[in-house]
């Protein structure tokens, strides 16, 4: 059973996300009633949210095909057109991290989003000509993390867009319990309770510390996960009662012993703490902000009250009025 066996395939199987689902229902009856494909979907949120999830659910619910490709990877016009070109009507084309493509690609997007046209220049100086080519319509799903990322044009270009949020702890048992389901595991409500507090809000931590504590509860002999057993376990793995792992500390830490409390720029304390700054900001950060860990200020990142209280320091008085 790998991760994506432990994908939900339909929107009623879909956990949490409630408003995007009611939304996206709502939009794909609306497209099958009409005999036409979705409009263009863009979801923005933090890594393990379900963005690719939903890609797929709703190519399944459209009865559609999907071809899965990603900003980065994106690098000429070629490979777009090739792209567009191998797509069947109605089909899902799925660009994870579209912020990441490049302005030369970008606009080759224009085009086939709004008019489903394919406009491309080949060739250079006197003898370039332009190509023109119709494709099938089909719906553009894009992720990316943030939608300021994206450049206006594209991202007005968006029929429908979605924002994913963390989920909640509940959310989380559910998904635990329905994970550790797929997996042959027992799993009390005690023990998916645990995991779901200490999963950062996000279903694919979730799911990869339910396995790291599969692997705890067989060899240790236990038959049922309860929360004695998934406690001795996160707790073997680094994750605290927050869900906060060593990099989590290293950064809260570095915030507070080595620069006061800070503030601290995004830039130095990536290099502190040997990080890209994109994984700080865009993995990191958004969390420790989420959970009341850090702040952000014009001049940089602060520690809380509650960063120092987690690790028993004594906060600044500064911090006394303004937690
Ligand atoms: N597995 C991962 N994310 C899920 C979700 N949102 N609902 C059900 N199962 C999931």
């Amino acid at each position: 059973v790998n991760d994506h066996a432990l994908r939900p395939q339909r929107l009623a199987d879909y956990i949490g996300q409630e408003q995007v689902c009611r939304s996206l229902d709502i939009f794909m009856k609306a497209a099958r009633g009409r005999g036409e494909p979705l409009d263009h979907v863009l979801f923005h949120g933090f890594p393990g949210l379900g963005k690719t999830t939903l890609s797929y659910i709703i190519a399944n619910e459209m009865g559609a095909g999907i071809k899965v490709t990603s900003g980065p990877v994106i690098e000429k016009q070629g490979d777009l057109a090739a792209i567009l070109t191998s797509l069947q009507e109605g089909d899902i084309l799925f660009i994870d991290e579209i912020h990441r493509l490049n302005h030369v690609v970008e606009e080759v997007l224009y085009p086939a989003m709004e008019d489903f046209q394919l406009d491309l220049i080949i060739g250079q100086g006197p003898g370039a000509r332009s190509v023109k080519m119709n494709l099938p319509r089909f719906t553009l799903v894009g992720a990316t993390t943030r939608t300021g990322l994206l450049t206006p044009p594209l991202r007005d270009r968006f029929g429908v867009v979605l924002r994913l949020e963390f989920y909640s702890p509940e959310e989380l048992v559910t998904i635990v319990l329905r994970s550790a389901a797929l997996l042959g595991m027992h799993v009390d409500h005690s023990g998916a309770l645990e995991l779901g507090r200490r999963s950062r809000g996000t279903p694919r931590i979730a799911n990869r510390l339910l396995r790291r504590v599969r692997d705890f509860a067989e060899v240790g002999g236990h038959q049922v996960v309860d929360a004695k057993v998934a406690d001795e376990a996160l707790d073997l793995l680094g994750v605290d009662r927050f869900g906060l792992d060593d990099m989590d500390r290293r950064i809260l830490l570095t915030v507070i012993d080595k620069f006061h409390g800070g503030p601290i720029g995004l830039e130095t304390l990536a290099t502190v703490v040997c990080e890209e700054k994109n994984t700080l900001e865009d993995v990191y950060e958004p969390f420790l902000i989420q959970s009341g860990f850090i702040k952000r200020t014009p001049r940089g990142r602060v520690a809380t009250v509650k960063a120092y209280e987690h690790f028993q320091r004594k906060s600044p008085s500064r911090l006394k009025n303004h937690p």
